[in-house]
């Protein structure tokens, strides 16, 4: 079955999915987007990636082309004409295609808005048994780390070194501090059982799944800790995980080829795997 994505009011099969050479997100990486999970035809914490999604345009004075209540029943209506069941929704929203190849914004551009959805059995993923490695990379990207934009390159890079490597995930570091992971949050449980994950700042993403991560576990009356740590100090860790909407709370078992603990996905990362899913399903739209 081909896949149909979403373009600017139309649903079309993908390979008609088109838009402009002169779509400021082609030319400029003038854009935004989400990426929400879906589990058994629903949603995951789709409220949390649309206020995010409000706040990246809002900071870059970007207007959305239709309501979030509008984006969430395109989601779904996209989910329904793919029969898709496990996997996610892409979404992205640009300035639009002007005349031209003008930096400042264009005047009476309607912003693009794409969507399309792919499979992933993200429950059953071999890596989730497993644990993946990390590999670290200096985090060369901009200092507005907040806004989801779709300016992606120091990521694809780290990602790439990262697959190069043989691992799933690549760790970036900055002033000796690990900010996130190319496309994840980052958490390590120290050795007196405190979940430690950077403080949300213009350095990292603030990830969905690490803001329900975080109140899951408090709400269980585990300590949590919002902070910087080191590489030396995850090396040092009882536990390492990452959150993604693509990926949930999957165990990391190596750093530079190191080993944590015993290279083994640890119990506490089971746990909070467990209850994020069981939240997910309980919440999903
Ligand atoms: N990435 N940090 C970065 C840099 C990310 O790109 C992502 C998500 C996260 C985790 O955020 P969330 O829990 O809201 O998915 C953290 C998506 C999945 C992607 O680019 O594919």
């Amino acid at each position: 079955m081909e896949l149909i994505a979403y373009v600017n009011g139309s649903f079309v099969p993908i390979a008609e999915a088109k838009i402009s050479i002169l779509d400021r997100g082609f030319l400029f990486a003038d854009g935004i987007y989400e990426v929400a999970a879906v589990l058994e035809g629903k949603l995951i914490d789709n409220a949390s990636h649309l206020a995010r999604l409000q706040r990246s345009v809002g900071e870059i004075a970007l207007e959305l082309p239709e309501t979030t209540d509008r984006i969430q029943e395109i989601q779904r209506e996209l989910i329904a004409r793919n029969s898709l069941v496990n996997g996610m929704v892409y979404l992205e929203v640009t300035r639009g295609a002007d005349t031209g190849r003008d930096f400042a914004f264009p005047k009476g551009v309607k912003p693009t808005l794409v969507m399309f959805t792919s499979a992933k059995d993200i429950v059953n993923a071999a890596p989730a048994k497993t644990g993946i490695g990390v590999i670290t990379v200096p985090d060369i990207r901009w200092t507005r780390r907040d806004i989801k934009s779709v300016a992606l390159l120091a990521q694809v890079l780290a990602k790439q070194a990262a697959a190069e490597a043989g691992a799933g995930e690549a760790w970036m570091v900055e002033d000796g501090m690990v900010t996130e992971g190319g496309s994840s949050s980052a958490f390590i449980l120290t050795q007196d059982d405190v979940l430690v994950t950077r403080h949300n700042s213009s350095a990292i993403l603030p990830g969905c799944t690490r803001k329900a991560v975080v109140a899951l576990a408090e709400e269980r009356q585990l300590c949590v800790e919002e902070r910087s740590f080191s590489v030396a100090e995850a090396l040092g860790a009882k536990e390492a995980f990452i959150t993604s909407a693509t990926m949930f709370v999957q165990a990391v078992v190596t750093i530079d080829g190191k080993t944590v603990a015993n290279g083994r996905p640890g119990p506490m990362t089971d746990r909070l795997r467990q209850i994020y899913l069981d939240f997910a399903r309980a919440t999903a739209v």
